[in-house]
């Protein structure tokens, strides 16, 4: 047998074991901490190895137990960052697309899968109210970002050919998620022609001071571009106000760009709440996020295919399609920022269609009820206070009288709930988000109880 193929017999029964280890961990989730007691010391002892000269063969399997008891596990009771809780099905649908092993830069390099990538890509659209929208998928809500800036530049101040005319300037709010700064330096556009518009008490967004800030940039000669708008910001999941920011785009003839990353799924169970997303040019969504989907899958959605050809189609021959039917030639590359892509569609195109679209909306539902369950919960209790608003699934709170700082590493190292922190209006917050399909009623308590335990062991 020529080196690295293996018998379809021993294939077999490493498949076995490995679908058993997956079983036995998704059965074991809800009894593990929701963060290991791990340190960096220990990770670093156990993983790094020399690549030995011989094969170790089947044992390798094994190290998936050790591996498993040092990763931040999926259970309901991990409410930190915006972490999606891995949906099996999607799981099995990473499995089968490995084995597919297809490079989807294109439909002549992989058929099915630019074809089943382009029917997701609609669900996802039509999902947010913006049915006929086309887009790819991504590694994230960062990649989904940088793309639609970068289309952004290329159509108010084309830069590919000659490099960039500056100083361009772009919009978002103080509360804009840190990818957005990282893109328009990545573009060459500048830090400091990001202008951060001041937010009102519920955390969005002002438009009169976005209307003044164009209006400065016109006046001072700079050119405006660009307005990026979110939907669930980071922090608070706050919601621009659509309606006037599209209207102040349309006027003044910017590119609107919704960062959807975190929030926009929400449209799923609040229709009404996120009308009116398909006025923007472009949106970036995660079904990594608020859809449950094993990581990666960001997506960016827009309504311009000519000009995302523009800004990335930059073809070498050998790439060249040989049909003339279009959907034949169809080529990811011509209108996204990669050549060679995986198989990413295939775990939504199964698992959204294993559960129909009714459980994922009751889902996002719960994880919206989950939310302001805790928010009422916290309204019980006079020596906690909310910080923001809870527009959709992210609470941030604190304890009035004690060190929360101290609090957060009492409550991460009894390990029964997981919290990451925020800063809000200069105070250090306690915050827990819900996009977990996995979490219960009793799980949401069990933020609270954990909470006031450490804070009452707390300078005893
Ligand atoms: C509002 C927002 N935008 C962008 C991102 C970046 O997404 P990703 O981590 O998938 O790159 C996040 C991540 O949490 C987010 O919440």
């Amino acid at each position: 047998m020529r080196e690295l193929e293996i018998s379809n017999q021993e294939l077999s029964a490493l498949a076995d074991e490995a679908l058993d280890l997956a079983k036995t961990y998704w059965a074991s989730l809800e009894e593990r901490p929701a963060y290991p007691s791990t340190s960096g010391k220990q990770t670093t002892e156990l993983f790094s190895r020399p690549w030995l000269e011989e094969g170790r063969g089947q044992d390798v399997l094994q190290d998936f137990k050790s591996i498993a008891e040092h990763v931040r596990p999926s259970t309901g009771r991990f409410f930190g960052y915006v972490v999606g809780s891995g949906e099996p099905i999607g799981a099995l649908g990473e499995l089968l697309a490995a084995v597919l092993n297809q490079n989807v830069t294109s439909w002549r390099s992989a058929p099915a899968a630019t074809s089943i990538e382009h029917a997701v890509i609609g669900w996802l659209a039509e999902a947010v109210g913006c049915a006929g929208f086309t887009g790819s998928l991504c590694g994230g809500g960062s990649a989904a970002n940088l793309m639609a800036l970068a289309m952004a530049r290329e159509a108010k101040a084309p830069a590919n050919e000659t490099g960039a005319r500056l100083p361009c300037v772009v919009y978002a709010s103080e509360q804009v998620h840190m990818s957005i700064p990282k893109a328009v330096a990545l573009l060459g556009i500048g830090r400091k022609n990001l202008r951060l518009i001041p937010v009102d008490g519920e955390f969005r967004m002002q438009v009169d001071a976005l209307q003044a800030a164009i209006a400065a940039d016109r006046e001072a000669g700079n050119t405006p571009i660009a307005i990026v708008a979110t939907v669930g910001t980071i922090v608070s999941g706050a919601i621009d106000p659509m309606h006037e920011i599209a209207d102040i785009a349309r006027s003044e003839g910017l590119w609107l760009h919704v960062d959807g990353a975190y929030g926009v799924l929400a449209a799923l169970a609040l229709p009404e709440k996120l009308r009116g997303l398909s006025s923007a040019d472009s949106l970036s969504l995660d079904a990594h996020k608020w859809l449950y989907q094993p990581l990666d899958c960001g997506c960016l959605l827009h309504r311009h295919p000519q000009i995302a050809r523009a800004t990335f189609s930059h073809s070498d021959d050998y790439v060249r399609t040989l049909s003339e039917d279009p959907t034949e030639a169809f080529a990811f590359f011509e209108e996204s920022f990669e050549l060679s892509r995986r198989f990413r569609a295939l775990k939504v195109w199964m698992s959204l269609q294993y559960h129909g679209r009714r459980a994922f909306r009751e889902a996002i539902a719960r994880d919206l009820h989950h939310a302001q369950l805790l928010a009422e919960t916290i309204a019980l209790h006079p020596e906690l206070e909310l910080l923001a608003p809870v527009p959709l699934s992210a609470v941030c709170f604190r304890h009035r009288a004690k060190d929360n700082e101290a609090i957060l590493r009492g409550v991460i190292a009894r390990g029964r709930v997981y919290l990451s922190n925020a800063t809000i209006n200069g105070q250090f917050a306690l915050r827990a988000c819900f996009v977990n399909h996995r979490t219960s009623t009793a799980d949401v308590r069990t933020i609270v109880s954990e909470v006031i335990v450490v804070a009452d062991e707390l300078n005893r």
